[in-house]
């Protein structure tokens, strides 16, 4: 069964130029198959940074800690190797690819991910299909990669790579943000179809309690000052709708 092990995850950010700022100070976090666990924390608190470090982006460095997948050491794979091996990454603030299409984009993708070039035809025909499930227009296709893609296009189209793409587990930046109420049921529906498999884990990272109307996390974690400071199930981010942040951000600062 897919499990994505975090554990005493440190991670800096910074070249040394201006001085190098520790951002996560020890994260530990387990992600199986069929769990839905929601990041929350306020704004720096360190989610993207999380987010990123598990991708293998360069600015990010790991000090310390270990990050595995189906016991497979993470931090030793190429960003490649990562999405190979089944981690899906939607970032908060997506590339612009002038001149890329989103289509041929996506078949790269597939291609990389699985390892053989899926026939155009039936390529064609997938990505229709998931298209269509998702409400995206069909001239979307041959749109530039997140060219003036407006905030529910972003997002529809990282729900789109999801069904295309099919990772082990998925971490999603900020999926909600920029969402009108019927983009957010779509893109809500798009994660549940996908965290329902069984097979498949979500890591929902949000500041928002909104979409978790829509997407029923199994666990919730408060994130503040870079690391976790308090877990709990789906009655804990009606607590923080409720009372915010404020008691979580003194307990990451003061540990
Ligand atoms: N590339 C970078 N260079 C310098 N500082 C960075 C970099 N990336 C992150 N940081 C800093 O690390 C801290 C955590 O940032 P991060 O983006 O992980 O927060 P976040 O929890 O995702 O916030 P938000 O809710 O606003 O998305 C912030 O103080 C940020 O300025
Ligand atoms: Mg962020």
């Amino acid at each position: 069964m897919t499990t994505l092990e975090i554990r005493d995850l440190h991670v800096s950010v910074g070249d040394g130029a201006d001085g190098t700022k520790e951002i996560l100070r020890g994260v530990d976090l387990t992600v199986r198959a069929g769990e839905t666990h929601a990041i929350m924390g306020p704004n720096g608190s360190g989610k993207s940074t999380l987010a990123y470090a598990i991708a293998g982006h360069p600015k990010y460095t790991v000090t310390s800690g270990s990050v595995t997948l189906d016991g497979e050491d993470v931090l030793e794979m190429s960003v490649d190797e990562r999405a190979r091996a089944g981690l899906f990454l939607a970032m908060q603030y997506p590339v612009e690819v002038p001149g890329v299409s989103v289509s041929n984009f996506l078949r790269t993708a597939v291609t990389a991910v699985r390892g053989e070039a899926p026939k155009l035809r039936d390529f064609a025909k997938e990505m229709k299909g998931a298209m269509d499930a998702l409400a995206i227009d069909p001239a979307f296709a041959q749109r530039s990669l997140n060219e003036g893609f407006s905030g529910g296009e972003k997002k529809r189209h990282e729900i789109l790579q999801l069904e295309m793409l099919k990772p082990k587990i998925a971490v999603l930046d900020e999926t909600d943000s920029g969402l009108d109420v019927d983009a957010l049921k779509v893109v809500s529906e798009g994660v549940n179809r996908f965290g329902s498999t069984g097979d498949t884990g979500v890591l929902l990272i949000t500041h928002y309690t909104r979409i978790l109307r829509y997407v029923k996390p199994d666990f919730v974690h408060v994130f503040a000052g870079g690391r976790v400071v308090a877990q709990g199930g789906p009655e804990l981010a009606d607590e923080l709708e409720n009372e915010g942040y404020e008691k979580y951000v003194k307990a990451g600062a003061s540990s």
